[in-house]
């Protein structure tokens, strides 16, 4: 059998575009919170030995998981941005986690991941050298605005792709990479972006439209009719 890999899961969200005052990954859906989904879809595959979740400073909202699936859920203390989160749970992995082990990184407010699409980011993943991240290639037509508001030009969409998670990197190079930007003062909006930074080509695997982040409550309505979906 494959080696197991751990995942980070960033969790400090407040979640302002989505309003209210329980953050969203916290909401429930089908009877269990967002997250709890989230931590199933992952901890449920065989490839993957355990979670680290980052969430924010006194969370009074984090009910106290210690096991998932039979899996162990670990917790540390985020950041002030998502980065900054997944770096803090990168370094409080267990020490067992060996500095060139692949790890992976999943948003929290992601709960639709199907297994075959983890599966085969893990598969493909590992066989390159810095990792791979699963994306969907942009469907619309993409324009680019001026200032007025009016259409300068239309974009090729061809080589575009919407970046997704999990990503699938080796444990040190991602904190190296997520130092680095930090340092640099570069704000990097996934995992992806600070290992570009440094020069490296993850690997795009194409991963399903369903599994989106839940941003707006619109979006929360969706992944309860996915849910319901899955019911019958
Ligand atoms: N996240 C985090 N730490 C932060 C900010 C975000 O761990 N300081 C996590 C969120 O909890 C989420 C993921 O990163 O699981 C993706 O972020 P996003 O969808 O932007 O969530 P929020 O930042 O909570 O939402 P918003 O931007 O609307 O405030
Ligand atoms: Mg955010």
């Amino acid at each position: 059998m494959m080696a197991q890999v751990w995942v980070v899961v960033p969790a400090a969200g407040r979640g302002t575009r989505f309003g209210g005052p329980l953050p969203k990954q916290y909401l429930p859906a089908g009877g269990q919170p967002v997250l709890v989904h989230t931590l199933e879809a992952l901890l449920q595959h065989p490839g993957v030995a355990g979670a680290m979740v980052a969430i924010s400073e006194n969370d009074a909202d984090w009910p106290g998981w210690s096991e998932i699936a039979g899996k162990p859920v670990l917790t540390c203390t985020g950041g002030a941005s998502r980065a900054a989160s997944v770096l803090a749970g990168l370094l409080a992995l267990p020490d067992s986690v060996r500095a060139d082990e692949f790890v992976l990184v999943h948003d929290a407010a992601r709960p639709n991941l199907a297994q075959a699409d983890l599966g085969r980011l893990l598969e493909v993943g590992r066989q390159d050298p810095v990792g791979a991240i699963l994306a969907a290639p942009v469907r619309d037509t993409l324009k680019r605005a001026g200032d007025d508001g009016g259409i300068d030009r239309t974009e090729p969409r061809q080589r575009l792709w919407r970046a997704l998670t999990p990503q699938l990197f080796r444990r040190h190079q991602l904190i190296r990479a997520l130092q680095d930007a930090a340092a640099a003062g570069v704000e990097v909006t996934d995992d992806a972006m600070a290992m570009e930074r440094l020069g490296a080509r993850p690997l795009l695997v194409e991963g399903a439209e369903s599994n989106f982040k839940i941003t707006t409550p619109a979006d929360l309505l969706r992944f309860e009719f996915e849910l319901s979906r899955r019911a019958v």
